[in-house]
């Protein structure tokens, strides 16, 4: 259906300020205090931890991985709800629905803006932190796997690989990650050649709606259930947790790291990757790093070097491996590796480690990559990551079962016809200032005629509040057309739409909010 025939549908977009749903932006300090009354009711006091408690401010920062949010000024919650089971979460919504308290919801805390415990207006929120609920309990007959949102993808993979070690699961590298916002905002990862993305073996998932009932996928329905997988964090109520497909794996897996500088052949090997990569056996993943005017070639192949030598020689030759590049390894041990151990010495139960590191504040920003950039143009592109600009890109490749899928069957669009997407890091000391270097804005304006265009695309989970304004109207709820801006790019244009749609359903007053969150759409019949 043409855009503008389905606009014409839309005979009215209600915003429904007159619904009980409703949270008036200028929720006040006496709103607070009825709302942190309401929760004795539904929540044990110890799992709530007011800005007045001596835990607050660590609390606050156990799962953030950015400490520009933590700076003074940093719009902070009312207090931090640290629940156990799903009454808690369910008492916690209710009370936030009645008072006038909106809930930002807080899994493994890694937002690239800081979404799921700051806010960017002044408004009195508080926090659900889910990193008490995160049993992963496998069948392994079945080869599934119930998550819970607060668990990290490490625990994830170390559960999985434990209880069979020809099992894993597709997502992301950083084991830090939590499972929750992860989940809500698709997961790429070094499988998703073989296997998709995380959310492309969802099966099933609890959640607590805006009504503060949970639901399962049969109680959701269709749309629900589409739209929490991928269409980002937050705006479809609190995922607590998620039934997944788990996948065979090998038991030995090849990882290799291959590093190239300029005058090395990096350029001519990185011009040839773009157009291969996508290409290659899909048990072979080869992402590249691009960082000191040199190419990190990181790779995970699900088998042996045996096996691997001769594809890369016929299909890389520029890379010149060989059997000394190879590392053979169990799965989850792969998972250590790639991450940055870079050896095999390190025990998998780093996995569990959820400490994260408050020493750089981090600025991202992402792109999409459907025509292959030229040899000339990476000779213009690498000097911008020369290490003075403490800045590095990540590329990673399509292809496979991740492009395999169609563009409409989960939110995720960036399928068919992508050939990689580009991650933006700067990073720089917290001894610094914490404003965002030009420098990241300047590559990126620099990268626009090599990237995808109208929209030019970007992953929602690697949230970027500069590519759209900021959607939230002086009435404290969300407007459809100016979410167009960052929503179609992040889910292209008939997803976004669907998603808004199902907003309207589900949660028409809005009461799921952030900077970032999907407005609800809602037509006349
Ligand atoms: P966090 O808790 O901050 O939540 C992120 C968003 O989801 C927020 O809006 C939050 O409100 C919402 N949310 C969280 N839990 C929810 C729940 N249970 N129900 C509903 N909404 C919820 N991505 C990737 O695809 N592949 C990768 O390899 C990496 N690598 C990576 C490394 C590092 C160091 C970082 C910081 C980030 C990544 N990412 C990534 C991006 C990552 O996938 C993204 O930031 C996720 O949203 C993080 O999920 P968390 O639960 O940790 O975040």
């Amino acid at each position: 259906m043409a855009a503008s025939t389905s606009l014409a549908l839309v005979l009215a977009v209600v915003l429904c300020c007159g619904c009980a749903a409703t949270v008036s932006a200028a929720a006040n300090s006496s709103s607070g205090d009825d709302f942190l009354r309401c929760l004795t009711a539904g929540v044990p006091s110890q799992l709530v931890v007011t800005q007045g408690s001596s835990s607050f401010t660590s609390v606050l920062a156990s799962s953030v991985r950015n400490p520009r949010f933590l700076a003074p000024g940093t719009v902070r919650p009312l207090c931090v709800v640290t629940p156990t089971n799903a009454s808690h979460v369910q008492a916690a919504v209710r009370c936030g629905r009645r008072h006038g308290v909106r809930l930002r919801v807080r899994s493994g805390g890694h937002d690239y803006e800081g979404l799921s415990y700051r806010s960017v207006r002044p408004e009195v929120f508080a926090v659900v932190d889910l990193a008490g609920v995160r049993a992963v309990r496998v069948n392994r007959g079945a080869a599934t796997a119930w998550v819970d949102s607060g668990a990290t993808v490490g625990e994830l993979y170390y559960a999985v690989a434990k209880a069979d070690p020809g099992l894993a699961f597709p997502a992301g590298l950083c084991p830090t990650i939590g499972v929750g916002g992860h989940f809500s905002g698709g997961g790429i990862g070094m499988m998703m050649r073989k296997y998709g993305l995380s959310v492309d073996n969802v099966l099933d998932a609890m959640v607590v709606d805006a009504n503060g009932t949970l639901l399962d996928k049969k109680a959701m329905g269709r749309d629900y259930f589409w739209a929490i997988r991928g269409g980002g964090g937050e705006s479809f109520g609190i995922v607590l947790s998620w039934k997944v497909r788990l996948v065979p794996v090998p038991r030995t897996v090849t990882v290799f790291n291959i590093q190239k500088s300029m005058d090395k052949g990096a350029v001519d090997a990185v011009t040839k990757w773009q157009t291969l990569a996508p290409e290659l056996p899909e048990e072979l993943t080869i992402r590249v790093v691009v960082q000191n005017k040199q190419a990190r070639f990181q790779s995970l192949y699900l088998g042996t070097c045996d096996q691997l030598l001769p594809v890369m020689s016929s299909k890389l030759p520029e890379l010149a491996m060989t059997r000394a590049d190879c590392q053979e390894m169990s799965w989850l041990q792969s998972m250590v590796y790639i991450n940055g151990a870079g050896t095999t010495s390190t025990p998998v139960e780093v996995l569990l480690n959820r400490t994260t590191s408050l020493s750089t504040y981090t600025k991202n920003k992402s792109d999409y990559v459907k025509q292959a950039i030229s040899k000339a143009s990476w000779e213009k592109i690498f000097p911008w990551f020369d290490g003075a600009g403490a800045g590095l890109i990540i590329l990673e490749p399509n292809g496979g079962r991740v492009s395999a899928i169609a563009d409409g069957d989960t939110p995720y669009p960036h399928r068919a016809g992508v050939l990689y997407n580009i991650q933006y890091v700067a990073f720089w000391p917290t001894t610094a200032t914490a404003a965002v270097p030009d420098w990241i804005k300047n590559v990126y304006k620099f990268m626009e005629p090599f990237v995808s265009s109208n929209p030019r695309a970007a992953y929602v989970n690697y949230r970027d509040l500069d590519i759209g304004e900021n959607t939230v109207t002086a009435g404290g709820v969300t407007s459809y057309e100016s979410g167009r801006l960052w929503g179609e790019k992040y889910f292209g244009a008939a997803n976004f739409r669907r998603l808004a749609l199902t907003k309207g359903k589900v949660d028409a007053g809005d009461y799921f909010q952030n900077e970032q969150s999907i407005p609800p759409l809602v037509t006349k019949k």
